[in-house]
């Protein structure tokens, strides 16, 4: 009976949130003063909803990284209105496109060079479920958008994180995946850029980088944080089924009239963008652990069977590293 209770606890808003075996809420966020923090995508939708919570628990520095400059704006607006003109100064918006990795790089240097900690980086930008699409570097956006950018990124910023960290204090990193990794094809191997770059359809493609986002989680886990790096933790989430741009907008592109089920038929019992937040900022303040799948509001789940192989996360990296090099000449 409580596994039907925290399914519908992990997806569903309203009352049906409140029934997980675990509980957290934004109000249970610990207070961050002197901590500087990375939210991608967190000028709208889920990302909104965890740097508003970060900001209101006194985060010192916040940047958040995505495309509109327009929603960046917005959100500093929204902010200064909810939580004082103080409190959105303490924001950074920076154009960076996911996709672009020269670019990801340029930031992730640009920000090393502008402070001294990072104390939390929440990879949660996402492209949805889309038509699948190639990059300009001829990569599956999907791919190269939700894992492979969010990669270098993390790559990138891990010197900082490691001096954060030589301090003494927990660094804590979110990757914002999805129950919709079962959905990846189910003869995944990440063995070529041709596998990944194959139409598995909308559902397929998305769950697939979704399933790459727990399996960088695993690894990092048994790389870094296992590998002499104790209180730099990585764990994934999935938010539940939230209603953003993405669950209301963009769910058209791929399904004109059946995305209405979506975007309007399950509106009701969809999360709001805060609900969504509580599991990333759970794992982004509060975890203790490092490798898991949390599932809102805080459920550690053990994923689909591809999520926890090992020898399937080895080949997602080492294919991410190979692609990477060879269309940016990025080094990861
Ligand atoms: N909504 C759900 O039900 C649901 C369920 C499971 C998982 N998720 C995941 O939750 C995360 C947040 O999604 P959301 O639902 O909050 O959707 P959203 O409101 O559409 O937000 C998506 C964010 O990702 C950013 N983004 C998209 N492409 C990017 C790129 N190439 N480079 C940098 N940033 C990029 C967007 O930036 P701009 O603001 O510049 O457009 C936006 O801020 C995603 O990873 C999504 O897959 C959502």
């Amino acid at each position: 009976m409580q596994t039907i209770k925290n399914t519908l606890a992990e997806n569903f808003g309203g009352p049906m949130s409140k029934l997980g075996s675990t509980q957290f809420s934004l109000d249970e966020c610990p207070d961050l003063t002197g901590k500087v923090a990375i939210v991608t995508g967190g000028s709208r939708g889920i990302g909104y909803g965890i740097a508003h919570t970060l900001l209101k628990h006194n985060i010192s520095k916040l940047y958040i990284l995505s495309i509109t400059k327009e929603a960046g704006d917005a959100a500093k607006e929204a902010i200064a209105k909810d939580l004082g003109q103080d409190t959105a100064d303490r924001v950074t918006w920076v154009h960076c496109d996911l996709a672009d990795w020269k670019q990801v790089e340029r930031v992730a240097a640009a920000i090393r060079k502008e402070t001294d900690r990072l104390d939390i980086l929440v990879n949660n930008s996402g492209w949805g479920i889309m038509t699948p699409s190639l990059t300009s570097s001829g990569v599956d956006k999907h791919m190269a958008v939700n894992h492979m950018g969010h990669v270098v990124l993390t790559s990138h910023l891990l010197p900082l994180m490691k001096k954060t960290a030589d301090r003494g204090d927990t660094v804590r990193i979110s990757n914002q995946a999805s129950n919709a990794h079962q959905g990846a094809p189910s003869d995944t191997q990440f063995a070529s850029l041709d596998e990944i770059n194959s139409d598995a359809g909308p559902n397929g493609q998305y769950g697939r980088s979704k399933l790459a986002n727990i399996l960088f989680t695993r690894y990092f886990n048994r790389n870094v944080t296992k590998n002499g790096h104790p209180n730099i933790l990585m764990n994934a989430t999935h938010p539940g089924f939230v209603s953003t741009k993405q669950s209301t907008q963009d769910i058209h592109e791929p399904y004109p009239i059946a995305g209405y089920a979506m975007s309007y038929g399950m509106d009701l019992i969809k999360k709001d963008q805060f609900q969504g937040a509580v599991p990333s900022v759970y794992a982004a303040t509060m975890a203790e652990d490092s490798g898991q799948f949390i599932c809102a509001p805080a459920i550690p789940e053990p994923g689909s069977e591809m999520s926890q192989s090992d020898e399937l996360a080895d080949k997602l990296m080492d294919l991410t590293r190979q692609v990477v090099s060879e269309r940016s000449g990025v080094i990861i």
